[in-house]
């Protein structure tokens, strides 16, 4: 039984930080000429109305998105993120917030495309609608594990894979990993990214451990705690990256302690970067 509806969640500090990545990777894919494909596991409904009820329960946006859409003396690696909110919201309101499709599709060039899973049966319809006559996307409302890997490898050879579930049910963890394992060895060259929520410290410290001992090469962790542990509560997010471009670890070391400065509770969040597998260039 599917509950969970980003609705609720849309422009909180997690989504800050797993869509800020998103676009970082994206952007490092305009580099080359030759097409990328982008595939989100887990699609949600794509783009987000913030005075939509769920929205309004407990307005998490407002401590989230709402605190950096508009600065304007922030680091220039936060635009290629704050561009595509801005593009979503042309005028001077915070309207709308865009979900992983709607960020990634603002990346696409035309020999670019997409896959978008979503089980839910209102949110992929509402993602279809979203993206309807649109060529380079494509919707499937299907498990997004096995549509994972149906798709691999994409004919393009490059390009990024989004795994983003809701942890709704208990053995997510394990699905997610699993996946990640059966796709990196399908396509080893691609970029994968995972987000993870993180409540206490034992069950992140645990979730790490079996990532490391999956041994992909290259994966990089980010993580943004906005508050210290605090019980039941959505204390802060990480992403699992694989395969990163060259250099993203340095921008993304510049740029958590901006998202901590600007997002964390009462100066007590946090962040961290680090390697499981892979070298760290020197400093
Ligand atoms: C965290 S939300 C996705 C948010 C979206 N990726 C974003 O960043 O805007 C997780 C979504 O996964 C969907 N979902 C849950 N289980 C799924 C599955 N097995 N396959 C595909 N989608 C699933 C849920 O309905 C929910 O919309």
């Amino acid at each position: 039984m599917l509950s969970y509806r980003h609705g609720f969640h849309a422009g909180n500090h997690a989504d800050v930080l797993k869509h800020l990545t998103l676009s970082l990777l994206l952007q490092s894919l305009l580099k080359k000429e030759k097409p990328f494909f982008f595939m989100d596991t887990h699609g949600g409904a794509g783009r987000y109305a913030l005075n939509a009820e769920w929205a309004i329960k407990n307005r998490e946006f407002e401590s989230g998105i709402g605190r950096i859409w508009q600065r304007s003396s922030l680091p220039k690696g936060l635009s290629p993120y704050l561009d595509a909110v801005r593009t979503t919201n042309p005028s001077s309101q915070l309207r709308w917030y865009p979900g992983s499709p709607r960020i990634a599709r603002h990346f696409l060039r035309p020999q670019d495309r997409m896959v978008l899973a979503e089980l839910h049966p209102k949110e992929s319809l509402e993602l279809a609608r979203e993206f309807e006559g649109d060529r380079q996307v494509k919707v499937e409302a299907l498990d997004g594990y096995q549509s994972l890997k149906a798709h691999l490898p994409p004919k393009e050879r490059r390009g990024l894979i989004h795994i983003d579930p809701a942890y709704e049910v208990k053995d997510e963890r394990r699905r997610v990993l699993e996946a990640l394992l059966d796709a990196t060895r399908r396509w080893p060259t691609g970029i994968f990214a995972v987000w993870y929520p993180i409540q206490d410290g034992a069950t992140r410290d645990e979730f790490l451990k079996r990532v490391e001992k999956l041994k992909i090469p290259k994966t990089m962790v980010v993580e943004l705690m906005v508050r210290p542990e605090e019980a039941f509560r959505l204390n802060g997010s990480g992403m699992i990256l694989i395969n990163p471009p060259w250099q993203l670890d340095q921008e993304l070391s510049l740029l958590l302690p901006i998202l901590v400065d600007h997002l964390g509770e009462g100066g007590q969040g946090s962040s961290q970067l680090q390697w499981l597998h892979g070298e760290l260039p020197a400093p």
